[in-house]
């Protein structure tokens, strides 16, 4: 019998097919057994009346525990009061393996326990949705860069150098040398539009993040353009189409999924460019006006975040912070060096930065300047400055962080439910 995925169950309608997948969940009545069988695509009620199977059939049927995988054969009808539309009237079914009893049950259970059955966790409805949400935003982010003549070149994991400053660094003894876990692929991409124009990098970056907030993870995914001969207008245009894409993408391929962890899709719908840019002094003139405890001059906190963000509707771009809060190799704004040509989108709803970026300094006097003041080490940055050397141009870019974005389309409250394996201060099992 062919081996069809309830997610393809619609077409076949009228036939006979062959499911293979895990029990969900079963309630019975009189001589029927409802089986609800998940097989990673979809979930699907399975209706196993006597007399249509053999006694050896309804008995294991009987024996099934919560989790037990399965194979089950039987006819495709529509109905149309049923989840996904469809059921399956069945004739045969074979237990692969009866679980053992399931330690997650229907009933509510403390997200600590969860968290350490993180691996089993994955199984249940709302996290499946959570996950097709996250694949969908990642392969929309590809076909974004993809479809915009980027190119997409591969960074380090192992470094020898910090790019977002020296305290969130994870060292690593590397044959007797101190390396460190990338906490960023930007200084290399940077290299790499030199030699391919635009380029973006996709991968795991890591943060020593000591602080245990909803949105810090120690392990988190990074997506990273770079644009050489970009000024940081232009990298605010080019966040400001790729999240607005991501957002469409979500809402037209993944409707189900927002529907089944109930995010308020009108939110998102009005997710559309032209989205609000203001510089980091008139995000100050909003905060002093609602009493923050932030003194003007330091880097925005989370509540200063969701005071600026909830004054919208759509994401924020604030731009031109600091030089003193912000990385050592952002561009001075000619018009105020004291400020850098960075900008920090920040997502409504409360969600705070989900994109860091800037321009960055393309002048090889200012910039070997920049990474003294910082006490950075000079030899472990000799080939980033020499890219200042040879044809150096204006250059620009930015790092969106997976997790934070599914975390706000998806409406959740914790990022730790955005990944399947979260890494978080003092977290690491399983
Ligand atoms: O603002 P960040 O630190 O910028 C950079 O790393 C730049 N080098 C990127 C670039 O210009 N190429 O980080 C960028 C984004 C943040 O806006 C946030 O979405 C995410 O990465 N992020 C984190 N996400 C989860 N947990 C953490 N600890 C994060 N730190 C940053
Ligand atoms: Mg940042």
């Amino acid at each position: 019998m062919a081996h069809v995925y309830v997610e393809e169950i619609g077409k076949h309608v009228g036939q006979e097919v062959t499911l293979k997948g895990w029990l969900y969940n079963k309630t019975d009545k009189g001589r029927l057994r409802f089986l609800l069988v998940r097989d990673g695509t979809g979930v699907i009620q399975c209706v196993v009346f006597q007399k249509a199977v053999s006694p050896e059939v309804f008995e294991a049927v009987d024996r099934l525990t919560q989790e037990s995988s399965l194979t089950v054969t039987g006819t495709v009808r529509a109905e149309q009061r049923a989840p996904g539309g469809y059921e399956l009237d069945v004739k045969d079914l074979t237990v692969v393996h009866l679980s053992e009893p399931y330690p997650i049950t229907p009933k509510e259970h403390g997200t600590a326990f969860l968290m350490e059955n993180r691996h089993l966790w994955l199984r249940s409805n709302r996290q499946h949705a959570i996950l097709r949400i996250r694949d969908e935003i990642i392969k929309g982010c590809r076909d974004f860069f993809d479809d915009n003549g980027f190119v997409l070149v591969d960074t380090p994991i192992i470094t020898p150098a910090a790019c977002e400053g020296t305290t969130t660094l994870f060292p690593l003894d590397y044959f007797g040398e101190k390396a460190f876990l990338t906490q960023s692929g930007q200084l290399y991409n940077e290299a790499n539009c030199m030699a391919l124009g635009k380029v973006y990098c996709f991968g795991p970056t890591f943060r020593a993040e000591k602080s245990k907030t909803r949105r810090h993870l120690t392990e988190f995914w990074m997506i990273e353009p770079e644009v050489a001969f970009a000024e940081l207008e232009d990298i605010m245009n080019l966040a400001e189409g790729l999240i607005s894409y991501l957002v469409r993408r979500v809402l037209d391929s993944r409707q189900e999924e927002l529907k089944r962890i109930e995010r308020d899709m009108s939110a998102l719908e009005k997710v559309v460019p032209p989205f609000p840019r203001i510089s980091y002094a008139e995000a100050f003139d909003i905060l002093e006006k609602e009493g923050t405890e932030t003194a003007r001059g330091s880097d925005l906190g989370a509540p200063d975040e969701t005071i600026i963000s909830s004054r919208f509707d759509r994401p924020v771009m604030v731009h031109r912070y600091p030089k003193e809060v912000k990385a050592f190799y952002m561009q001075p704004d000619p018009e105020n060096p004291a400020l850098a040509m960075c900008v920090d989108v920040l997502a409504p709803e409360g969600y705070g930065e989900i994109i860091g970026g800037s321009q960055r300094i393309h002048d090889h006097d200012l910039l070997l300047a920049r990474i003294r003041e910082h006490n950075l080490p000079i030899e472990a940055f000799q080939w980033y400055l020499d890219l200042r050397k040879y044809g150096s141009v204006p250059h620009s870019g930015f790092g969106m962080g997976i997790e934070r974005v599914v975390a706000w389309i998806c409406g959740i409250e914790h990022v730790r439910e955005t990944i399947p394996y979260p890494r978080m201060l003092y977290k690491i099992y399983p």
